[in-house]
């Protein structure tokens, strides 16, 4: 049933920057629906996002699983009628090695990092276009942009997504449908903690502000581009790096 309630999707919400957009989401009134693998994990996200007027749902969903993907976003958008925004927070990273070339790999980090972004993008891109409004804002990485030895499948899965950003930009921007990235630097999140404990000097150099952002100073400005707030924004990448490539 459509009402004035505003909705939002969010992958990767069990952990680090999608809870963190999750709960943003939350406190600026959205109702958040909480997509990850890990039911404790989201079952605490979901206490953490359930206020007044806030209705938090989870759900356990394999993002690779493209036809499970669309039947949830189905059953999803049956329930509230209406969907103001994704946010495809998902993500795995490892190391890679151009010259230890393996299939299982790259097409693992490709598997979730690309089409689990694409997957809830076109389970849900025909339903924001009919509807005549609605953002989306892919999580990608500085990686996409700077190209880092050893990160050969990550860097390569984060491009994707930012060139993926750009076209369904062009085919939502005619009916108010906007798609955006966020471009994390190094930020501090089950992902990265020990990669960031073991090279605190490197990130140091790297990163003018001299520290790992905190995953809610990446969600405000995902919860900005989802909202109207960011009406004008689309087919961006907005980089939240604490000045990396300025460096
Ligand atoms: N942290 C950083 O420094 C950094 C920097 C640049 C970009 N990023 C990007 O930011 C995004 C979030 O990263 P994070 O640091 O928040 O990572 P994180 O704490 O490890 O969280 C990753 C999330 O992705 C979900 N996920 C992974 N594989 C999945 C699958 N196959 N199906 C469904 N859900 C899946 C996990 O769900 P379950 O745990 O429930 O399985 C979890 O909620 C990622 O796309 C990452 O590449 C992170």
């Amino acid at each position: 049933m459509a009402s004035d309630e505003k909705h939002v999707i969010v992958t990767g919400a069990s952990s680090g920057i999608g809870r963190a957009a999750a709960i943003a989401l939350a406190d600026k009134g959205y109702n958040v629906h909480l997509i990850g693998r890990n039911a404790e994990r989201l079952a605490k996200v979901q206490a953490e996002t359930s206020r007044e007027g806030v209705q938090s749902t989870t759900y356990q969903l394999e993002l690779t699983d493209k036809a499970a993907v669309q039947q949830v976003f189905d059953e999803i958008y049956a329930k509230t009628g209406r969907i103001d925004g994704l946010v495809n927070s998902a993500g795995i990273f490892y190391t890679t090695d151009v010259f230890d070339y393996d299939d299982k790999s790259w097409k693992e980090i490709m598997d979730v990092n690309f089409y689990g972004t694409l997957y809830p993008s076109l389970a849900l891109l025909p339903k924001l276009i009919a509807q005549g409004f609605g953002s989306i804002v892919n999580v990608t990485s500085v990686d996409a942009f700077d190209g880092i030895a050893n990160y050969d499948a990550y860097a390569a899965s984060k491009g994707a997504v930012t060139s993926l950003t750009k076209t369904l930009a062009l085919e939502g921007a005619p009916k108010n449908v906007r798609v955006n990235a966020v471009v994390p630097g190094i930020t501090d999140t089950e992902m990265t903690h020990e990669r960031l404990l073991e090279n605190i000097e490197k990130y140091r150099k790297k990163v003018p502000m001299q520290r790992a952002a905190q995953a809610s100073e990446v969600a405000k400005p995902i919860a900005f581009l989802i909202s109207d707030d960011s009406s004008y924004i689309t087919g961006q990448s907005l980089h939240v790096n604490g000045g990396w490539r300025l460096a």
